[in-house]
């Protein structure tokens, strides 16, 4: 079980550590299916140091999800972390016992989804369902724990918190909801928080709200949080560092100035040049012609090679995750000037058929 004391201390910079509070190292986790292996992770590697954040973005269906639920041994069977390793704080994830995920879920990570319906109990009030994580977390009695959750809602700032708490979560807006769940993921002061798009479903000004509400918690509590958007102005807002994901892989990771200004990856271009600017009206991500490959029809080499402008023969080849400047790493091929490597008179040549017709009007 990891020491929660020393989590405490590094928390607090009361520890001397050089070590992240959680470290995934090559992960893979796979899901068998009828047709073949989905390769859902397919070695993603990052760390979080605590009180920092890592924004994860990708479109729908890239891994991030599936990154997350490895992360708290949540994956469906047959579904499993197949390679890799996770370390919070130095305590071994994947090979933990049911048991040891239980008390670190219930004390040292939680998780917030999209949808809150699908974490709160329908049938208990929402000062019921806080105050039963408090007291399996804190050993409290039965009042104080209520007393608690109270103090919990009107941190996340529901007026009116003692009437709140009485309310079923289907009495509640959306926005209220949220924060019920941002409320008892809380409730145990984890030192890991991760937020799965929370706050894809709500309109802008809650959004803004809920955003200000993770901040102050993670100044207060250091905190690290792994915050899962497709919303890069969530991310310019509150990331220190960014990974950006596609089909299963990180694609591109660096601080996330670096990513604004400095973009390496094609496909950061790609969603860079999706962010809708003010007063201008069109769909996210258009910018990037094609979709996602099938997880079970992956093209050879890279796998962005059928939506890339610059796809050349080399992506045949997958291509290294190459260092592009001091904590900034790329899977392409392109120098990190962004011209094509200098590796034989093919590389400069044509663009590969599958771009081609990948880029085509007609598509
Ligand atoms: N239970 C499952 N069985 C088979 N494939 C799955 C399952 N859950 C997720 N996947 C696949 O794993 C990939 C990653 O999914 P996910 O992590 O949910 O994406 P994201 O959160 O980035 O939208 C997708 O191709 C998805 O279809
Ligand atoms: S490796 Fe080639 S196809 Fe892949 S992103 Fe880089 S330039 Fe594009
Ligand atoms: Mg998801």
């Amino acid at each position: 079980m990891a020491d929660r004391v020393r989590m405490k201390e590094i928390r607090t910079g009361v520890a001397q550590t050089s070590s992240h509070l959680i470290e995934v190292e090559d992960l893979h986790t796979h899901f068998p299916t009828q047709d073949g292996v989905v390769k859902a992770v397919d070695g993603v590697s990052f760390e979080i140091e605590a009180g920092k954040t890592l924004g994860v973005v990708g479109e729908s269906g890239c891994g991030k999800s599936i990154t997350a639920l490895s992360i708290m041994k949540l994956i469906e069977k047959p579904g499993r972390i197949v390679g890799g390793s996770i370390k919070l704080d130095g305590f071994d994830i994947v090979n933990a016992t049911d048991d040891e995920m239980r008390e670190i879920r219930g004390n040292d990570i939680s998780m917030i989804f999209q949808e809150p319906m699908t974490s709160l109990n329908p049938v208990y009030t929402c000062g019921d369902q806080i105050a039963e994580a408090v007291s399996l977390h804190g050993n409290m009695g039965r009042r104080e724990a209520w007393n608690k959750a109270v103090e919990m809602i009107r941190d996340v700032g529901m007026p009116d918190p003692k009437r709140r708490a009485k309310q079923y979560p289907h009495e509640l807006s959306g926005g209220m909801r949220q924060r019920v769940m941002i409320a008892m993921a809380l409730s145990t002061d984890p030192a890991l928080l991760i937020a799965d798009e929370p706050t894809t479903a709500l309109d802008v000004t809650i959004q803004a709200q809920i955003l200000e509400l993770m901040k102050a918690l993670r100044e207060k509590n250091k905190m690290a949080i792994m915050l899962i958007t497709h919303d890069l102005g969530v991310i310019a807002e509150m990331a220190d560092e960014v990974v950006v994901m596609y089909a299963g892989k990180v694609v591109e990771r660096s601080d996330v100035n670096t990513i604004f200004a400095q973009p390496h990856h094609p496909y950061t271009h790609g969603l860079l040049a999706s962010i809708p600017r003010l007063g201008e009206k069109r769909e996210r991500l258009e910018v990037i012609k094609g979709v996602v490959p099938n997880p079970l029809n992956l093209p050879k080499g890279c796998l962005f090679k059928r939506r890339c402008p610059h796809a050349m023969p080399v992506c045949d080849t997958a291509p290294p995750f190459q260092q592009i400047g001091p904590n900034h790493f790329s899977l392409c091929w392109l120098t990190a000037d962004q011209k094509p490597p200098a590796i034989g008179a093919d590389a400069t040549g044509a663009i590969a058929e599958e771009t081609a017709a990948a880029m085509s009007p007609s598509k």
